[in-house]
């Protein structure tokens, strides 16, 4: 959706199929990567050092460790992923960083024991962790306990940390995106489970919510007026654990 070179013949298929229905999905994609990007700039701007980034899909323009270095040099940067080929291209990335502020962690979202776990290679988890949740909590379907995993990922944060989640939305231009998730779910692993912003925000329960609080990711603190006029179908938003 996001074009650039690390993808493979039949990810393009599978994104044409979709975008034959709802050509839109690609402005969802760009603009859930710039609420992304201003959110992990925002959240390294109020002085936080360390991100967990799960889900972190193929590598493409303006990575977390990329964005936030750019910010503030001494962060450090765990990734994680269960797809073996973010796991190939992980491999290369983490060969050419010399600094070990950057590591890469093969887990499953639905287990958030091994990913603080071994996350705490890399981090202090005694010191303020931003975990981002970009685009992937679609993925996880009810029966998985959405709500409990991300709720005992921010429970082994300490306070001052912040998590940062975007996801499909059940309620913007619901047939549209009905008809993208009927295509992507014959083709893909994963099941898509778009949620409302009702249930988006219930992931920030307990957390202080960042204003403008949940909203559609291009109205997140757009760096611009053209950001804002970008159509998405995806909720985003930023909390704080007090
Ligand atoms: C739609 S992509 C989003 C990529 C990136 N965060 C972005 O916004 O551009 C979702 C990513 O989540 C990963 N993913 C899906 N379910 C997962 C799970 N249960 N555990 C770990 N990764 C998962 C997929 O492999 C994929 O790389």
């Amino acid at each position: 959706m996001l074009r650039g070179d690390n993808h493979f013949e039949t990810d393009v298929v599978a994104a044409e199929r979709i975008l034959a229905a709802v050509p839109e999905i690609r402005d969802c994609a760009w603009s859930n990567r710039g609420f992304h990007q201003r959110a992990a700039k925002w959240i390294a701007e109020r002085g936080v050092r360390q991100f967990i980034d799960i889900g972190s899909g193929l590598p493409t323009v303006g990575n977390t460790h990329e964005v936030v270095h750019a910010a503030a040099a001494d962060a450090r940067i765990v990734y994680v992923d269960y797809d073996p080929v973010v796991l190939l291209h992980a491999r290369t990335l983490l060969t050419s960083d010399v600094s070990g502020a950057i590591d890469y962690i093969d887990a499953d979202l639905r287990d958030p024991g091994t990913i603080v776990r071994e996350a705490a290679r890399t981090l202090d988890f005694s010191r303020p962790v931003a975990v981002m949740l970009i685009a992937i909590m679609h993925l996880i379907g009810d029966a998985d306990d959405p709500y409990g995993l991300v709720a005992q990922l921010v429970e082994a944060l300490p306070s001052g940390s912040y998590l940062a989640l975007s996801q499909v939305a059940a309620d913007i231009e619901p047939e549209q995106m009905a008809e993208a998730a009927r295509r992507y779910n014959r083709l893909a692993y994963e099941k898509q489970r778009h949620r409302t912003h009702a249930e988006v925000s219930r992931f920030f329960d307990g957390l202080e919510l960042v204003a403008p609080g949940v909203v559609a990711v291009q109205n997140w603190r757009p760096a611009s007026e053209i950001e804002s006029r970008a159509k998405s179908a995806m909720w985003g938003g930023v909390g704080r654990k007090r």
